[in-house]
């Protein structure tokens, strides 16, 4: 089934049929969400049944995130699913390799059962990620799926609602929230280093040209074909699911609207007409993303967010990672901290390398510190961030327990994308940021990566 249709035959749960089903009508401009799956905690999974859907790079990647906590007997793979034979052969050598091989699927529809798996972890290109994740709650699994999980505001909502109908988590896979610098940034910003927050800036700054363009890199080339689509932030959750962390979004404040603004577009066409293959010259003069695009974000304590994306132009990797409070700022890459001594006439220096490695040591996250030498010792992803996160959601699962991050974080932070295509198709106009919390982002409360499990 196309993705389209299967969205169209959405059932009971889907976004029309539940509002009509319910005979639910909506205020302007409230949402019809409850708020119920917030601190959503479900029964404990000793070991958690895991099906992995979409076996290209990320897929595999968390299968090797996956090994230890399966070693230890947290988790087992039962299945894994891609529309790629060989895929799904080479994922089934790979797990077999360390624990009895795993059932083979090529339909995902196949994958999401309960009799298969308790959790569909969801590694397939962006457009699937939303329908896998309903089907897999409404068939009563949780779903966990990369970034983002939504690029649409219908598919945001319809999120919501099926994780509230059916009280399964539904979390997005943001890995950036787990890294060393982000969570240590994070204990600063606790523990009153940063003095009152006002503004952050973040990104997604990664040439993905030679990627885009390789015909076997991404499975038919599905990345290039949203550029040749779409003109927004389409990668926005990186940047900002840390910042919001560090701001307290929906726990305590939220995000209320945004303007956006898009260059034009010069170096992926660029690269398409000087390629070989008369295919993609042929794409030069269809793309439609503008090479970097820029969205403001405000928040309702206002603060303020510059959150950037660029994955056509040639230069080094950068999230950013600017943080600016009354007494404190933090650049990343290379990480950079100043330190507020009041006002003066000095010179504001960063913090030289051993003031700034004693604040480091000073400040280090204990989640980060405790899982660090178990990451050392296994396959890392991205630095150990891949790895802590996994152990995350597993360890929540095995516990019972809520996990680090909500659906409405999720949802939240994707929806961001699908607003800034909006707000760049009209001109840069202002556009608010839906609330699908139902209010409760005004409780104020402790981030999840806080708990110990
Ligand atoms: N968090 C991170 O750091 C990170 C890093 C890389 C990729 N990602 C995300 O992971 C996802 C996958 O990216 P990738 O680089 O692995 O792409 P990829 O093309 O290598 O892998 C996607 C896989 O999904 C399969 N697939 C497509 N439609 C399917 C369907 N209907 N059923 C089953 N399988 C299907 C494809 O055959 C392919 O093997 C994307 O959402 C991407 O944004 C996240």
């Amino acid at each position: 089934m196309r993705r389209k249709d299967f969205l169209r035959a959405g059932g009971a749960l889907g976004l029309g049929g539940l509002l009509n089903a319910c005979g639910m009508k909506s205020a302007p401009g409230v949402l019809p969400v409850d708020g119920s799956a917030f601190d959503l905690a479900c029964e404990a999974l000793p070991k958690v049944r895991v099906a992995v859907i979409g076996l290209g790079n990320r897929g595999s990647g968390l299968i090797d995130m996956l090994q230890w906590l399966v070693t230890q007997g947290h988790a087992e793979i039962t299945a894994v699913c891609d529309i790629n034979p060989a895929k799904v052969e080479r994922a089934v050598e790979q797990v077999a390799a360390f624990q009895k091989a795993p059932a083979a699927m090529t339909d995902w529809e196949e994958a999401v059962r309960v009799e298969v798996a308790d959790l569909a972890l969801i590694c397939t290109p962006w457009e699937w990620h939303t329908p896998m994740a309903l089907q897999a709650m409404r068939n009563g699994l949780h779903a966990a799926s990369e970034v983002p999980i939504a690029y649409t505001l219908d598919d945001a909502l319809a999120l919501v609602q099926t994780a509230e109908a059916t009280q399964r988590h539904c979390i997005m896979l943001e890995n950036c929230c787990y890294n060393g610098e982000e969570l240590g940034l994070l204990k600063m910003i606790e523990e009153g280093v940063f003095g009152t927050l006002t503004h952050a800036e973040c990104a997604y700054l990664h040439d993905l040209r030679a990627l885009m363009l390789d015909p076997t890199y991404y499975e038919d080339r599905w990345r290039l074909k949203h550029h040749l689509q779409r003109d927004g932030n389409l990668y926005t959750t990186h940047g900002l699911g840390p910042v919001c962390m560090y701001f307290d979004i929906l726990r305590g404040d939220t995000l209320t609207h945004l303007v956006s603004m898009s260059s034009r577009e010069a170096a992926l066409s660029e690269a398409l007409a000087a390629s070989a293959e008369p295919g993609l010259q042929a794409m030069a003069s269809a793309v439609k993303c503008g090479d970097v695009n820029t969205t403001l974000i405000g928040t309702a304590s206002g603060k303020s967010i510059m959150l950037q994306f660029d994955t056509h132009v040639g230069r080094p990797y950068n999230r950013l990672n600017k943080v600016i409070g009354s007494k404190a700022v933090h650049y990343g890459y290379p990480s950079r901290l100043y330190v507020d001594h009041g006002p003066t006439w000095d010179w504001h220096g960063w913090l030289d390398e051993g003031a700034s490695a004693e604040m480091r040591d000073r400040y280090a996250h204990p989640l980060w510190t405790r899982l660090q030498a178990l990451a050392a010792e296994h396959e890392q992803g991205h630095g150990g961030m891949d790895f802590v996160m996994m152990y995350q959601l597993i360890r929540c699962l095995n516990e019972g327990v809520a996990l680090d991050l909500n659906v409405y974080d999720g949802v939240l932070w994707s929806a961001v994308g699908a607003l800034s295509e909006q707000s760049v198709a009209a001109g840069s106009a202002r556009v608010e940021v839906p609330d699908y919390t139902a209010g409760r982002w005004r409780e104020a409360r402790r981030h999840g990566v806080n708990r110990k499990v």
